[in-house]
């Protein structure tokens, strides 16, 4: 019901259809131009969250990049923040009822691999979800049952591989593990994520991913690795490393996104 009234909304103040939607991760916000750009502040949007992290901007905007109609969301509801994995459920119903088809997933993510340093930008070709939760638990009907061996579309990661090549541009691919957070692994966290075949660790997009792919929306997504993880520098990790070194990557992440909707057709 919110989704409905929130997408009238959306539709009287601009005049973009999006064709998709992407989900801006911390630090990552100020990273794409958009073109005709109208802005809708979450607190005006039914079941929109409430912007809670420091490089969260908590916005929607409508607008065009390289003449594809978009929705970019600046800020996400995190696990960590109220206990729930289904805070972006209305948000991404928001965008399927305005008539979105894909989903373009972001995030600051820390790296698993010594060879993955940070600034580098991986494509997620799967996940592991190591918390127990799911913005599912309670659905009731057999759609709750949803299908992930090919959450991320093979289709759009073979043309984000396309347009990184086109760019001359190092995409690194990789599996995402999802802890819950607020709080950052510990060392020996991040060795048993290695063995059980993580490259990158973080907080977020997984929920995201599981409610887009209950909605029908086709996914694709990208981490914007932030820092090695735990203990593998001997540094202590912090909120403002991810905050302060987002920006590298997402300014490259922001170059591959733009031509991927350049081909987007
Ligand atoms: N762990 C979890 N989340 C993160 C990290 C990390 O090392 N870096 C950025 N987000």
């Amino acid at each position: 019901m919110s989704a409905l009234i929130n997408a009238a909304l959306v539709e009287a103040r601009s005049r973009h259809v999006p064709r998709l939607a992407i989900v801006l991760g911390s630090g990552l916000g100020g990273a794409m131009d958009l073109n005709d750009r109208v802005e809708i502040p979450y607190g005006d949007l039914a079941g929109f969250p409430e912007p809670g992290v420091s490089g969260h901007a908590g916005t929607l905007a409508l607008g065009t990049v390289a003449g594809v109609p978009v929705a970019l969301l600046s800020g996400r509801s995190h696990y960590y923040e109220t206990g729930r994995a289904d805070g972006m459920r209305v948000a991404l119903e928001t965008l399927k009822a305005l008539g979105a088809e894909a989903l373009v997933l972001t995030n600051a993510a820390g790296s698993v691999r010594a060879d993955m340093p940070s600034g580098s930008v991986m494509l997620i070709t799967d996940h592991i979800n190591l918390t127990a939760a799911n913005p599912l638990l309670g659905e009731t009907g057999d759609d709750r049952f949803v299908g992930m061996t090919r959450a991320y579309d093979a289709e759009l990661c073979g043309r984000a591989r396309n347009a990184a090549e086109s760019l001359d541009l190092a995409l690194a691919e990789g599996v995402y593990m999802w802890f819950s957070g607020p709080a950052f692994e510990t060392p020996a966290e991040i060795r048993a994520a290695r063995v059980l075949g993580a490259d990158a660790v973080g907080m977020s997009t997984v929920p995201e991913v599981i409610l887009a792919r209950f909605l029908g929306l086709r996914v694709i997504a990208f981490s914007v690795i932030t820092n090695l993880a735990a203990g593998m520098t001997g540094a202590e990790l912090s909120h403002e490393e991810t905050r302060d070194r987002a920006p590298e990557g997402g300014e490259r992440l922001a170059r591959l996104l733009t031509r991927l909707l350049e081909d987007w057709g």
